[in-house]
């Protein structure tokens, strides 16, 4: 009885050994290594990507360019507020002096970091106000809360984003 125990557990080991040498060959032995400061950036982009993304659509129908829908608003509008609430983490790894990475990110994003968490948190309640708009507003209260949200985009890119070649400002938040 004892002894079938203890085998048991020895081969559970063994087994256990095997898996977790699997695993770490699996990450060390595949040639190049990540580099943390690019994986930084292209999560952050990422994350830029799906906001603008869940944003255009809002941008568009403000400008009378798609129909209006309350429902699109309100189900974007949520996402924006879950979307906003993930800039922070997003930009926590610093890049500002890396190199041979692709990033539009200003160094300003770590000098001035609490400005940039503020303009972040701004992103967030202008989200939760037009969520709130969607829900009771009237059409013209959603559409003034949608160009608050557009604003934020801008003014933050503005400030803390390169930019693009050929713009003049702060690239018009939904590109
Ligand atoms: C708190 C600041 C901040 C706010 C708010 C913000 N952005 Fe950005 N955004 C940035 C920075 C910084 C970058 C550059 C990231 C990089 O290249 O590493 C960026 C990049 C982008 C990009 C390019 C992504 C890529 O693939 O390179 C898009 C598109 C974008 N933002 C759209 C938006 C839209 C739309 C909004 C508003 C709904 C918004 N952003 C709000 C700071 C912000």
């Amino acid at each position: 009885m004892k002894m079938g125990k203890k085998a048991i557990l020895v081969a559970l080991t063994a087994v256990t050994t095997v898996a977790m040498t699997a695993a770490a060959l699996a990450q060390g032995g595949g040639g190049r290594r990540p580099n943390p400061d690019q994986t930084a950036a292209s999560f952050r982009q990422a994350l830029m990507t799906v906001i603008s993304g869940t944003a255009v659509p809002l941008l568009l129908m403000q400008r009378g360019r798609v129909p209006y829908s309350a429902a699109t608003v309100t189900k974007n509008a949520r996402n924006l507020v879950t979307l906003a609430g993930m800039i922070p983490d997003a930009f926590e790894h610093d890049t500002s002096s890396a190199t041979g990475i692709k990033t539009m990110a200003l160094p300003v994003v770590w000098q001035n970091h609490d400005e940039f968490l503020m303009t972040a948190g701004e992103l967030r309640t202008r989200a939760e106000a037009l969520e709130k708009a969607a829900r009771g507003g009237s059409e013209d209260d959603v559409k003034s809360a949608i160009m608050n949200v557009g604003a934020v985009c801008n003014q933050c890119h503005m400030k803390f984003r390169q930019s693009p070649p050929g713009e003049g400002g702060g690239g018009g938040g939904g590109r």
